[in-house]
C-alpha cells in the first residue's frame, strides 16, 4: 500500500467527514500539482487527442443531458476530483442528508426537503412521509377550490389576483417556477410577488387589483421578517379601507405559510388557512413544500405533482448514480476546480429561455447563502475559497452586455448554458435561432478567434469553460429536475468544503442594525462615523 492509500479515509460512517479537511487530503495535493499545468491546459487539444471526448463528457439523466467536454479538464483531473469526493466521504454524507440525520449542527436540524418529493419505495420514515400527504392534501384542497371559483372573497367573489409576499426562500423560488411555468399557468388567475420592504412596489401593485378578488399569501418561515410583515401590513390596510371590514387577515383573503403558526394566528390569520412548514425545509429549500402554493395555484395541483416527480428523478440520480456519471457531483467537482486551483471567483449561469429570467436570482440564494461560509462544520475557520458567486442572465439578452467580458476580459468565468429542445410558446424559426445562438456561444469562448491581420484588439483567446445543459421542454417536470440538480451541486460541494451549507448566521447582524437603527435610532449605538453621519443625513 502506498503513502497515498494509507491517508485516504476508510470509514463511510455518516457524519464521518466532518473531520476532514479538504485541503489535506491526497486528492488536493493532487489538484494542486494539476493547478501547476493551467498555463498548458487547452480544451481543444484534449478534443484532438480524444474524438471520444464530446460524448465520453456528456452525462444524462431522464433526458437531461449535460455536456462537461468544454472544460479544462483532462481524465487525470477529472480522476483527482472523484478522488476528493470520495475522501470527503461524499457518499456517506449523501446517506446522511435522505436518512435525516443532523446535517445542520449549528441549527440541529436535518435538511429533509427530497422527502418533500420522497415516495414510499424511497426509504423515507413513512410517518413523515404520511405527513407531508396531508398537507399536500390541504394545498391541493386549496389551490383546486381557488382555481374552479368556489374560494370566495368576503363579498362572494372568485379569485382572480393572487400576491404571494415573502422574501428570499418564502418568495424566489415560486416567484421563478411560476414565471417558468407560465405554458402552463391558469388563463384567469394571476400570481404577483412582492418581497422589497420598498413601498412603492407593493403600492403600485395594489393600484391594479380589486380587493374583491384577491387573495394573498403571507409567506415567511419565521413569521418575524420586518420586509414581510410591513407588506402584510399595508396590504391589510387596504383591504379594510376597500372592504369595509375589520380584520381582513381574519378573512378568506388571507393565506398563511410559516413554521410558526401561533405567531401566524396571533396575527390575527384563521387558524384553518394556516399552513404549516417544518424545521427541516430550508427557505431556499422550499419551494417544494407549501411555500409553493402560488405555484400550484398557477398550474394546478397535477402539474405541480410532476415538478415533485421532476426533483425526485433529480434525487434518486445523485444518490444512486456512481460519481464518475453524477450530474450534481461533477457539477459541484467542476466548480472546485476552478475556484480552488484555476482563481475562479464567479460563475454564470446563462438560460436561454426568457422565462427563466429568475432562475440566477433564485441560484444565488441557493449558492451563496448555503456556501458562503468561512468556517467548518467543527466550527472551525478554513483557509481555502468556499461558497460560488453566481450570476447571469438570459441569453440572447447576456451576450448583448456582459458576454464581451466572457470572451475577452481578464477574468475566468465558467458558464452553464441552458437550453430546451422545444418550446411550444415559441415558433421554429425563433427557437432555432435562440439555440443556435446558445451552441455558437459555447464554441466560440471554447475555440476564440485569431485574427490574421493581428489586431490585438480583435482577438479571442478561447480555452474558456462551459458546461451546456439540454433538457426537452420547460415542463414542471423538467425544471424540478434542474432545480434539484443544483440543490444537490450544493450539497456536494458543501461536504467536500466542510462546510455547513444549511445555516445562514451571516444575515442576522445587518438584520439587528437595521431594526436598533428603526427603533433607538443612531445614538443609543455605537456605530461607526461614516454610518451615524449617513443616517444624520437622512433622517436627521
Ligand atoms: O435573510 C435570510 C432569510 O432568513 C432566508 O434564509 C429566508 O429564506 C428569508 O430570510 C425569509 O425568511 P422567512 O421565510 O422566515 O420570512
Amino acid at each position: 500500500m502506498n503513502n497515498r492509500d494509507q491517508t485516504r479515509p476508510s470509514s463511510h460512517e455518516a457524519g464521518a467527514s466532518l473531520s476532514l479537511a479538504p485541503d489535506r487530503t491526497p486528492a488536493w495535493a493532487d489538484l494542486t500539482r494539476h493547478a501547476e499545468r493551467k498555463r498548458s491546459l487547452s480544451i481543444q487539444d484534449c478534443f484532438d487527442c480524444d474524438p471520444t471526448r464530446a460524448e465520453r463528457y456528456t452525462l444524462d439523466c431522464e433526458q437531461l443531458i449535460a455536456d462537461f467536454s468544454k472544460h479544462l479538464i483532462d481524465d487525470q483531473i477529472s480522476q483527482s476530483l472523484l478522488d476528493l469526493a470520495r475522501e470527503m466521504q461524499l457518499a456517506a454524507e449523501i446517506k446522511a442528508m435522505f436518512s435525516g440525520a443532523t446535517v445542520n449542527p449549528s441549527e440541529g436540524r436535518a435538511a429533509l426537503h427530497t422527502a418533500l418529493r420522497g415516495q414510499s419505495e424511497d426509504g423515507f420514515d413513512p410517518d413523515l412521509l404520511k405527513a407531508i400527504q396531508g398537507q399536500l392534501n390541504q394545498v391541493h384542497q386549496i389551490s383546486d377550490a381557488v382555481r374552479d371559483g368556489t374560494w370566495l372573497g368576503v363579498n362572494g367573489k372568485p379569485i382572480r389576483d393572487v400576491i404571494n409576499l415573502g422574501i428570499g426562500g418564502s418568495d424566489l423560488g415560486p416567484k421563478m417556477a411560476t414565471t417558468a411555468l407560465r405554458e402552463f399557468a391558469h388563463p384567469d388567475i394571476k400570481c404577483h410577488f412582492v418581497a422589497n420592504v420598498d413601498g412603492a412596489e407593493i403600492e403600485s401593485l395594489l393600484k391594479q387589483l380589486d380587493p374583491d378578488t384577491t387573495l394573498v399569501i403571507l409567506a415567511s418561515k419565521s413569521f418575524t421578517t420586518r420586509e414581510t410583515l410591513l407588506n402584510a401590513e399595508t396590504v391589510i390596510r387596504w383591504f379594510s379601507a376597500h372592504l369595509n371590514c375589520d380584520n381582513p387577515q381574519a378573512s378568506a383573503h388571507f393565506i398563511g405559510i410559516t413554521e410558526q403558526p401561533e405567531k401566524a394566528i396571533a396575527y390575527g390569520l384563521d387558524p384553518e388557512r394556516v399552513l404549516e412548514l417544518w424545521d427541516w425545509v430550508g427557505g431556499r429549500f422550499s419551494l417544494w413544500s407549501p411555500v409553493g402554493l402560488a405555484v400550484v395555484i398557477s398550474i394546478g395541483f397535477e402539474a405541480f405533482r410532476d415538478l415533485l416527480n421532476g426533483a425526485r428523478a433529480m434525487d434518486n440520480h445523485y444518490r444512486s448514480a456512481p460519481f464518475e456519471h453524477n450530474i450534481p457531483v461533477q457539477m459541484a467537482l467542476l466548480g472546485i476546480w476552478y475556484s480552488n486551483f484555476l482563481g475562479a471567483e464567479t460563475h454564470a449561469i446563462v438560460p436561454y429561455c426568457e422565462r427563466l429570467h429568475h432562475l440566477p436570482g433564485y441560484l444565488q440564494q441557493l449558492e451563496m447563502e448555503s456556501n458562503g461560509k468561512s468556517v467548518n462544520r467543527h466550527g472551525e475557520p478554513v483557509d481555502y475559497k468556499t461558497g460560488t458567486i453566481v450570476w447571469g442572465e438570459t441569453g440572447t439578452n447576456g451576450q448583448h452586455s456582459f458576454f464581451q467580458l466572457l470572451h475577452q476580459g481578464t477574468h475566468l468565468v465558467p458558464v452553464d448554458f441552458i437550453g430546451f429542445r422545444e418550446d411550444r410558446l415559441s415558433n421554429a424559426r425563433q427557437h432555432r435561432t435562440l439555440l443556435a445562438n446558445m451552441l455558437a456561444q459555447g464554441a466560440a469562448l471554447l475555440s476564440g478567434f485569431e485574427d490574421k491581420t493581428g489586431a490585438s484588439y480583435r482577438q479571442q483567446p478561447g480555452n474558456r469553460p462551459s458546461t451546456t445543459l439540454l433538457l426537452p421542454r420547460l415542463t414542471p417536470f423538467y425544471l424540478g429536475m434542474l432545480v434539484a440538480l443544483y440543490e444537490h451541486k450544493v450539497h456536494a460541494q458543501g461536504i467536500i468544503w466542510g462546510i455547513n451549507s444549511f445555516d445562514q448566521w451571516g444575515v442576522q447582524l445587518g438584520k439587528l442594525i437595521a431594526d436598533q437603527l428603526l427603533t433607538e435610532g443612531c445614538e443609543a449605538l455605537t456605530l461607526d462615523a461614516s454610518t451615524t453621519a449617513l443616517f444624520r443625513r437622512l433622517f436627521g
